[in-house]
């Protein structure tokens, strides 16, 4: 079944993606549960004869456009399809109706203005001079299902990817893109410090997990300070520390949990080995061990050079105005994408009152279409590289 509208530069088209918008903030689900949304893409991408290609993903879409994969370079469009559990405040008319979840990061926006995207690209169909394929990539929030789209095979064959995170602070017309880190690797940490415990009297008798945990925070701070180039950023940060029973008794054992944020490979890596050295070491000039656990979360997103400036000159064909971004110690899984092909992360005005993750979290629903049209832009232009 085709639509009968024209998709591209009408009213038709605009309200289109606002309603698909609309659906999907009604209905939001959580990382991995999202079938309901999966079902409603499919829907309105078969709606256009848009193909879905099975890679086997539980939820989760992957669609083409272009000519059949193999007959020329394929660059890959991202768009994260996954809510929060958050309740809602923001009183909108079309708030979410399932209690205690909401798109409150704006993946309804970057689900809806891809699927415009598809949509203009289906239009324009006999210009593609190779194939875009559309990645609907479920579990972001759990930085979890780009490794799962990678699984999947999706990725195979693709020259280049493509995304977008709306971005409240920047003007609707903007797009924010800019060579190099853009957003932070975010590894969470879990540090064990094994004591002996004893009469709070008698510490002699005993090793105390508290005062070397104690020194390990401190120690923990020179990091930053002393290994880390003025130029360059991290963030240590010790968020929880748990010991003790009782005021009489020196505990066995003494946990404190954190997090630690870099823009660069390079630092990130070297910033995790001095953490173990310094942990390891403390502990062992105070006579215990310490145990490191890594939560590990998504590297770096770091956009590629001579994309990068594809992707500003696609802003100008598009009619958006192309500005240099403050980078964002956010993660984003997007940079899973980013290990295995060059690719580009941009941030799309979306002029929104609150910050991401926020329950009044709102954005400018003028900014749909002409995301819809850039990644339309921004896909030609880049099929050209190849
Ligand atoms: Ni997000």
């Amino acid at each position: 079944m085709t639509t009968e509208w024209n998709y591209s530069e009408t009213p038709e088209f605009d309200q289109h993606l606002i309603e698909i918008r609309r659906h999907l903030h009604q209905y939001p689900e959580l990382s991995n549960e999202e079938f309901e949304t999966t079902a409603s893409i499919k829907k309105w991408l078969a709606e256009a004869d848009i193909r879905v290609i099975d890679y086997g993903l539980k939820t989760g879409v992957i669609a083409e456009v272009g000519k059949p994969a193999g007959e020329g370079p394929i660059i890959a469009i991202r768009a994260d399809i996954d809510a929060l559990p958050i309740k809602e405040e923001t009183g909108l008319p079309f708030a979410s109706l399932i209690e205690g979840k909401m798109h409150a990061c704006g993946h309804d926006f970057h689900t809806s203005a891809i699927i415009g995207t598809a949509l203009l690209l289906k239009q324009r169909e006999h210009e593609i001079n190779g194939t875009v394929r559309f990645l609907f990539q479920p579990a972001e929030e759990k930085a979890l299902g780009a490794l799962k789209v990678i699984e999947s095979g999706a990725l195979e064959g693709v020259q280049a990817v493509f995304g977008m995170h709306n971005k409240p602070d920047l003007p609707v017309g903007t797009v924010g893109v800019k060579e190099g880190p853009l957003m932070a690797a975010a590894d969470g940490f879990v540090v064990e410090v094994d004591g002996v415990g004893t009469h709070a009297a008698v510490p002699e008798a005993g090793v105390d997990p508290i005062v070397t945990a104690a020194h390990i925070v401190t120690a923990l701070q020179s990091i930053v300070s002393r290994n880390v180039g003025t130029l360059q950023s991290a963030v240590i940060s010790v968020t929880k520390l748990h010991s003790g029973t009782a005021w009489n008794i020196i505990p066995e054992k003494a946990v404190l949990d954190g997090t630690i944020r870099t823009f660069e490979e390079e630092v990130r890596q070297k910033v995790l080995a001095r953490f173990e050295q310094v942990v390891a070491g403390v502990a062992e000039a105070f006579g215990t061990k310490a145990r490191v656990r890594w939560i590990q979360g998504p590297p770096p997103v770091s956009n590629d050079k001579r994309l990068a400036a594809v992707a500003e000159a696609a802003a100008e064909r598009a009619g958006l105005k192309a500005i240099v971004p403050v980078p964002s110690a956010a993660g984003e899984d997007f940079s899973f994408y980013q290990k295995q092909v060059p690719g580009v992360f941009v941030f799309m005005g979306t002029a929104g009152p609150q910050e991401w993750h926020h329950p009044a979290f709102d954005l400018n629903e003028k900014a749909l279409p002409l995301s819809a049209r850039y990644f339309a832009e921004l896909a030609l232009l880049a099929l050209d590289e190849y």
